[in-house]
């Protein structure tokens, strides 16, 4: 029986490495995780196995068959993982081969784990790519969704966190809702770039079979075989562009709750987090803490760790496969679940979060927030930009000391400032009237945010409806192989 044999490598050992060697260079407990993937990778390298007449039709079948008995066990998660073979790809195969015997022996032909990880990583990864986009989408449907709810709210809009023009909030919410649309761009991309199949380079230098990668490449639903079979078993680009684009995705998730934490304190009082996503204290019984915020905000930093993890570990690694390479699925693993939980937690908070519209509004009398549109009334009076600019700046020191303002200032108070001012400077100056005016392009004001509705919603549908085909796509793929 194959049972006798622990490790894929036993023959050129006179005795077996130490147990402490195997435990340290043991990656199971993490890669355990592509079972599926490793038994759809062989099932498919074993049919073309077969067709190239390179085993036996009947080898072929009790593989297949084995296989497919296998993969019925992992899908229960009930395969018998031993946890003294070093991975996930000796695991198989020593269950393979515990059932068919030598039928089993045969299926590592033309093959090596170098390749056989790499592939089934590259499935994993798409899986997740899928599953990440899918939650991005979701938040932004969210925000979209609350943008529609609050287009006639106002609120301060800052830079450098000072007030610094009127804002709708549907805008300020839609501004999330962009960043993340481009990181789902991110992650199509880099999906592109997974979805290739580094299947029969075997250990780095191709093989002297007469395989069919081609074939490989079609029965896994990957888009070609990679061109160069060194690459093909060292690259880990697609991992480290997933924790980039999971790491500015994190990052901007960390922007919305840095704002949220802040919004929800008394000082600003715009949110209040529901009770659902907020947490207390246990000693002060008065308080309400935005922790959920504070963990999403806390957590990119993980994140941007596994990606400065995984650069780290490629910079200096010489062609091809290296055993560093094994640290990439805990980064990678562990950055996906994170980012995950996080996005789904931040769509959770961000729609149940209450607006404090009152004290938003109230905010927006206070800084001045019209004097950019008194010089622009200015302007078009004839002033050169530049003048009104510091015309305003004076007429704001003015309110300032006489705690004023710039609506409540009389036309004579005003005209001292510049004789170019008339009576319909009073119907430029009103907060509203200011938001309602900013009509560019991209703009703020009610009557152009829709816009960016129409758009947003088309490209989410549109996304939506591919990465639901492409899912499918794996599927059937899949499918046919466990036939
Ligand atoms: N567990 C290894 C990994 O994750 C599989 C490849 C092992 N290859 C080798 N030459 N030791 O990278």
């Amino acid at each position: 029986m194959g049972q006798e044999r622990k490790v894929l490598w036993s023959g050129r050992f006179g005795q077996g490495a130490a147990d402490e060697t195997l435990a340290f260079t043991s990656s199971l407990m993490v890669d355990k995780r592509l079972a599926r993937y490793d038994i759809l990778g062989s099932l498919a390298h074993a049919r073309m196995l077969t067709r190239q007449g390179i085993i036996a039709q009947e080898d072929g079948e009790r593989i297949a068959a084995g296989l497919k008995e296998l993969y019925a066990k992992a899908e229960e998660g009930a395969l018998e993982i031993d946890p003294q073979l070093e991975d996930v790809h000796s695991n198989i195969e020593f269950l393979l081969t515990s059932m068919i015997e030598d039928a089993g022996a045969r299926l590592h032909t033309g093959r090596s784990r170098n390749d056989q990880v790499a592939t089934d990583l590259r499935m994993w990864q798409r899986e997740a790519i899928l599953d990440t986009i899918e939650a991005i989408h979701t938040l932004e449907h969210v925000l979209m969704e609350r943008a529609s709810d609050n287009v006639d709210v106002i609120l301060p809009g800052f830079t450098h966190v000072q007030h610094a023009q009127p804002i709708s909030l549907a805008h300020h919410l839609m501004a999330h809702f962009h960043r993340l649309a481009r990181d789902v761009e991110r992650f199509a991309e880099c999906y592109r770039r997974t979805n290739i199949s580094p299947l029969g380079s075997a250990a780095l230098a191709g093989t002297t079979y007469n395989i069919d990668r081609l074939y490989t490449s079609e029965l896994l639903a990957f888009k070609a075989p990679c061109a160069n079979s060194l690459d093909g078993v060292s690259d880990r680009d697609f991992v480290a562009e997933y924790l980039f684009a999971a790491s500015l995705c994190a990052v901007h998730l960390s922007s919305l709750c840095e704002e949220l934490v802040y919004w929800s304190s008394p000082e600003f009082g715009f949110v209040e987090m529901d009770d659902a996503y907020s947490t207390g204290s246990s000693i002060m019984p008065q308080k309400k803490n935005p922790d959920v915020a504070e963990l999403i905000r806390g957590r990119a930093g993980a994140t941007i760790g596994d990606l400065l993890n995984m650069l780290v570990t490629l910079k200096s690694l010489p062609l091809s496969y290296n055993r560093d390479l094994q640290e990439d699925k805990a980064a990678l693993f562990a950055a996906h679940d994170r980012i995950v939980a996080c996005l789904r937690m931040a769509a959770a908070m961000v729609s149940t979060v209450k607006f404090n519209k009152e004290r938003m509004l109230a905010a927006t009398k206070d800084g001045f927030l019209n004097a950019t549109d008194l010089a622009d009334y200015l302007v078009t009076r004839g002033l050169p930009f530049r003048k009104a600019h510091e015309v305003v700046g004076a007429a704001v020191r003015y309110c300032i000391e006489q705690g004023k303002r710039l609506e409540e200032l009389t036309l004579e108070e005003l005209r001292s400032f510049s004789d170019l001012v008339e009576e319909d400077v009073f119907s430029i100056l009103p907060i509203e009237r200011c938001v309602l005016r900013r009509m560019s392009v991209g703009g703020t004001s009610p009557n152009v945010i829709p816009m960016q509705f129409s758009q947003g919603m088309s490209a989410l549908q549109r996304q939506s409806t591919m990465f639901q085909k492409e899912r499918a796509r794996l599927q059937t793929a899949y499918r046919r192989l466990l036939e």
